[in-house]
């Protein structure tokens, strides 16, 4: 809702929990204050009038807030929202845009704005979901001349973060390794990050959370920004020498791909912004409330996320017809739902050296197609799912045999290969069309359910036609392709993989339905991924698998129970060789589906939170279900506790004056012989609890192992 009946230069936006007020002086919006939700009756021009600033000694005799977009005419110091300029015109560094127009929309406000000497135009679009309680920012700059101008930088309006944010989250990682997290202080200067990789990379997630030093999961004040982008980007946190802050963070654009000729328009991703008066845990309520309600288009909302079965740990090239099929039937044994052909099933390809782009089915291991083994997944009951990497081009392929001139390139420099493999161009309409004929005709006549859309390397020197730079295109025309496909094939999902975790961000989900968050199946690296991830991200599009006892990318043995209970919140999956596991293991592993099975409703409908012990290597996950009588949760300790006896356990978010029934459904092996003795009601038959003694009292675990975990079931009592 806008309102700003008092006086025509304040207004309001109301999100759920939030009130975003904004200023309109002397032509330049500004986000005067961002906190928790104002009364109807405030009273915005006092608003204003409190927050007036003084002016220092020593500076212009105007003090420039960080407005929505700061820029070095009004006498803005710090980065400006906007660089560019007009080849040929001399002034056209330098600018000033000034408001004509406020136009109300749907949930939102656009501040319309001029700039007529350097004839652009500038529309900040600024809305707020009135249930999320999430933001969505974007800026478009518009050339009303007839010169073209080349745009450098563009942020999506700026953020100014209150003062009282001392700290802040960085989300950063490697192959394998994503999702780390870790606090830093924000210092004076700027903190930049930038992103070059081509797609969303693994090392420098496009979000930042900012908090206070009280802030923890379960209290404190926090705001939380993601730019929902997968191409390069960048992100600029600067704190300025009057003490204010600001935010940045867009689309990095290299070459002259920001150039807009006349009568274009470049319009910025959108950032989503989200803030909390009590915690990180509420704050990613509020990005998974966004995620379920506004990104994610799940074919079937009604369709619990089916147990995945993926051949790539399990048979990696070898694609036997006999082995597949003995695998297709452990996986419909044990309880799957969805079998995953991966990597290996197309023209030539054995190992990862040759063939990606020749998408057809390899002759030799496939001599009649696809068609059988989709069906005898098919007639196991089971979705078929298939792996493609669309985007790339093996240099040893019929297909670059055939087109060298659609892979990206800038003659006359060599390309660097990565993977063994090259990035076609595919903004060109022709290598678009091919793709989207191969990959339609694979899907009519298999009926695939599913594909795992993968994307194998960085790009660099992205040229395309030309050597013209190709990068963001590249973006564009990949949302471009999928869109295309799933209006051909409105049942299909996706799963957006990049090496694991390198392509996941809230563009990509808009027209995907799952990600690979990480080649690590190590539950261990596991645990602490999927913790990072569930900061913007709920865990039903958290693909979570069951990989072997011994990690291919870790080296390190863990047993069945951990592993599964590892991957038990998320969409989860197996990706080990299940015709050579113990019966033992399949008797565990199959126990755990049907306890998946039986949850999942809560884990994937319900409020997700991370649980923090004071032992930093006893960590927690639970969810409650949206009517409070349900809670499941999964404690997992991955290194030796750092005491002899177990932290208390609180567990907030249940209603205070209902008993509720707590029972242990599972404990890990070895975990019962960490325990010299342990006949707490937890572990011999349960106890009842009511919510507020869960919240403000807990309860005694027992004595983890290194590498052992527990799921807990906690459902209302009836009275
Ligand atoms: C990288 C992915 O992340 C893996 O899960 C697997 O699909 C391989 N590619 C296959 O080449």
């Amino acid at each position: 809702m806008i309102s700003g009946d008092q006086t025509p230069n304040v207004f309001r936006l109301d999100g759920a929990q939030t009130t975003m007020v904004f200023t309109w002086t002397d032509g330049m919006p500004a986000l005067l204050s961002h906190g928790p939700r104002l009364s109807a009756e405030t009273d915005l021009l006092a608003l204003a009038a409190a927050l007036e600033r003084p002016l220092p000694k020593g500076t212009l005799d105007v003090s420039e807030p960080v407005s929505l977009h700061p820029e070095a005419g009004r006498g803005f110091m710090g980065h400006p929202a906007l660089i560019g300029r007009r080849p040929g015109d001399e002034r056209s560094w330098a600018g000033r845009f000034t408001g004509t127009t406020i136009v109300e929309q749907p949930d939102g406000i656009l501040f319309k704005l001029v700039d007529e000497s350097r004839g652009l135009g500038l529309e900040l679009d600024c809305r707020i979901n009135p249930e999320s309680d999430v933001a969505t920012l974007k800026t478009r700059l518009s050339n009303q001349s007839d010169a073209p101008v080349i745009v450098d930088w563009l942020s999506p309006p700026v953020i100014a973060p209150d003062r009282r944010y001392g700290e802040f989250l960085s989300f950063h990682g490697r192959w394998s390794a994503e999702f780390a997290v870790e606090r830093l202080p924000i210092p004076v200067g700027t903190t930049l990050r930038e992103n070059r990789r081509g797609r969303t990379s693994h090392d420098a997630f496009p979000g930042i959370i900012l908090l206070t030093s009280e802030t923890g999961e379960e209290q404190g004040a926090c705001l939380g920004c993601h730019l929902g982008w997968s191409g390069n980007h960048r992100l600029m946190l600067e704190r300025l020498p009057d003490g204010d802050r600001q935010l940045q963070i867009g689309a990095l654009l290299i070459g002259d791909e920001g150039t807009i000729q006349q009568g274009e328009t470049i319009e910025t991703p959108p950032l989503y912004v989200a803030r909390s008066e009590d915690g990180l845990n509420a704050l990613s309520q509020k990005f998974h409330a966004h995620v379920r309600t506004c990104l994610l288009a799940f074919p079937d909302p009604k369709m619990p996320r089916p147990v995945t079965v993926n051949t790539w740990e399990a048979i990696y090239f070898d694609h036997r017809h006999e082995r597949l099929t003995a695998l297709a039937d452990a996986a419909a044994s044990v309880g799957a739902e969805r079998f995953v052909l991966d990597d290996g099933w197309f023209r030539g390809r054995r190992d990862d050296t040759s063939s990606l782009g020749d998408w057809y089915p390899d002759e030799e291991t496939y001599p009649e197609g696809l068609g059988p083994i989709a069906d005898y997944v098919h007639d196991k009951g089971m979705q078929f799912g298939l792996w493609v990497e669309p985007e790339m081009v093996s240099p040893n392929s019929d297909l670059y045999l055939n087109h060298p001139d659609w892979a990206l390139s800038v003659d006359p420099y060599p390309m660097i290969i990565g993977r063994n493999q090259l990035v076609l161009d595919i903004a060109r309409a022709e290598v678009s069309d091919f793709l989207y004929e191969r990959l339609a005709e694979l899907i009519g006549d298999h009926g695939v359910d599913y594909l795992k859309w993968d994307m194998n390397r960085d790009l660099t020197l992205p040229g395309g036609e030309g050597g013209a730079v190709a990068a963001s295109r590249q973006v564009h025309a990949l949302y471009a392709l999928i869109d295309r496909l799933l209006s051909a094939f409105p049942s299909l999902e996706i799963e957006s993989c990049a090496s694991g975790g390198a392509r996941v961000d809230y563009g990509i989900l808009e027209r995907t339905h799952r990600f690979w968050v990480s080649d690590s199946n190590d539950a261990v690296e596991r645990l602490r991924i999927q913790r990072g991830f569930s900061h913007f991200f709920p865990p039903e599009i958290m693909g979570a698998h069951v990989g072997p006892t011994w990690s291919h990318t870790s080296g390190r043995g863990l047993s069945i129970g951990f592993r599964a209970l590892a991957a038990m919140p998320g969409h989860f999956g197996i990706e080990a060789d299940l015709t050579k596991m113990s019966d033992d293991d399949i008797e565990v592993l199959t126990e755990a589906i049907e306890r998946h099975k039986a949850d999942r409703d809560i884990w994937h409908q319900g409020r997700y939170s991370r649980l923090q012990t004071v032992d930093p290597g006893l960590t927690g996950v639970m969810a409650i279900s949206s009517d409070q009588r349900h809670a499941r949760l999964v404690m997992a300790q991955s290194d030796r506790p750092e005491a002899s006896l177990p932290p208390r356990l609180r567990l907030p978010g249940l209603i205070n004056d209902r008993p509720y029934r707590i029972t242990l459904q599972y404990a890990s092996e070895n975990l019962d012989r960490a325990n010299r003795h342990f006949d707490g009601a937890l572990w011999t038959g349960g106890l009842t609890l009511s919510g507020e003694m869960l919240a403000a009292v807990g309860l005694c675990l027992p004595i983890f192992y290194a590498q052992t975990a527990l799921a807990i079931a906690i459902d209302a009592a009836e009275a």
